[in-house]
């Protein structure tokens, strides 16, 4: 029914629902599907990714469905409205969405008094940050981020890898992520130690493997906390079937986006060589993909697009699966299973 409205009205409506519906309390999680990662404790590694509650309107529904951790935002310092509408498209064939929504939100001030108001409840959520369109010093905005955000947040999430704010995804080059990171973090440790939370990197799957190696060169010199891989494609993978719908500017989500995103997630997995964990996303919508990005070396995993296609049920069936894939591999804890299949992803031909 959701599928046959306007794609940016069904979601609205979703978000409704979440804020109105009676929730069903949350059912305990399996502790062998905890992840411990960052010095915090997920109670399974299924989480909400950024851009589905940007204004941090429903994270408590989210977490009673049954997510691990939920990211609201990208939030960005003053309010913004984003590109002009129609500017969110499903694919419908393909199980695909294009999006150049363009940092929609309601700023720090709005979002930061819905965080405040949810204070010690249960539950990791975490802030993705990112900068106005007509910011002059876009560090400033992420550095503010930290200052606005550091009682709030599970974790920060600094966002460079957006497609739909031109230049921002310039951040991620050599000097200016230096630069940037060493401006958060500095920021970081300026505030009360209980304030000083997780700072993650979420980078695009569209990296040079040249650049890559600056990005997490950088990211362990700056001893952030994690990356997040990845963000939404400009690329179009051959063969989509939607042709016109390909044609739409805008970063690609779903399943053509799962072979590129894995891909990148492993390649960042042997240059982070340990030094910190990764969360794994883009186009995991069954049991068998979450299973494959965690073998890439996520430790945890997001969902978007999947639940646009499979409905909130995908979380639960992603648990389940995991929980079997446990007990075939005989493990005890899904740790074990976190890039075992990094090596021969990145041996294997570029995008094969
Ligand atoms: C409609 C839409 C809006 C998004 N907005 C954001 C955003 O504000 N910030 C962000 O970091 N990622 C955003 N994303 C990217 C997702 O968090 C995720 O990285 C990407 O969609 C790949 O995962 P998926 O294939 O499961 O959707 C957005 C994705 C979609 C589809």
């Amino acid at each position: 029914m959701l599928r046959a409205l306007d794609p940016e009205a069904a979601h609205a409506l979703v978000i409704k629902a979440l804020t109105w519906a009676p929730m069903p309390s949350p059912s305990e999680d399996d502790p062998r599907l905890a992840v411990q990662a960052f010095g915090l404790r997920f109670p399974n590694p299924v989480g909400i990714a950024a851009g589905f509650d940007k204004n941090a309107v429903a994270p408590d529904a989210l977490l009673r469905l049954g997510f691990g951790f939920a990211e609201i935002g990208t939030v960005t310092p003053r309010p913004q409205s984003g590109n002009a509408r129609p500017r969110l498209f499903r694919l419908e064939p393909d199980q695909a969405v294009i999006n150049r929504l363009g940092f929609n939100n309601d700023g720090f001030a709005a979002v930061g008094q819905r965080l405040a108001a949810r204070a010690g409840r249960p539950g990791i959520v975490g802030v993705n940050v990112g900068a106005n369109k007509d910011a002059t010093d876009r560090a400033a905005d992420y550095v503010a981020g930290v200052k606005a955000f550091g009682a709030w947040a599970g974790y920060f999430t600094v966002n460079v890898s957006s497609p739909n704010t031109p230049g921002l995804r310039d951040l991620q080059q050599k000097a200016s992520l230096d630069d940037l990171l060493a401006r958060v973090m500095a920021a970081r440790e300026r505030l009360a130690p209980e304030r000083r939370k997780p700072v993650l990197l979420k980078i695009a799957p569209d990296l040079a493997l040249d650049d890559l190696d600056d990005v997490v060169e950088i990211a362990r010199r700056r001893r952030v906390d994690g990356m997040i891989v990845s963000n939404t494609t400009v690329g179009r993978p051959d063969g989509l079937r939607d042709r016109a719908g390909a044609r739409e500017a805008g970063g690609l989500s779903g399943r053509p986006l799962f072979a590129a995103s894995t891909r990148m997630l492993a390649e960042t997995y042997v240059r982070a060589e340990g030094a910190f964990a990764l969360v794994g996303v883009g186009g995991i919508d069954s049991g068998a993909a979450a299973l494959a990005k965690i073998r890439a070396g996520a430790s945890l995993i997001q969902l978007y697009t999947g639940l646009v296609f499979r409905g909130l049920g995908l979380v639960d069936e992603i648990k389940q699966a995991l929980l079997r894939g446990l007990e075939a591999g005989r493990a005890g804890a899904l740790d074990e299973f976190v890039g075992l299949d990094a090596a021969t992803r990145t041996a294997e031909p570029w995008l094969a």
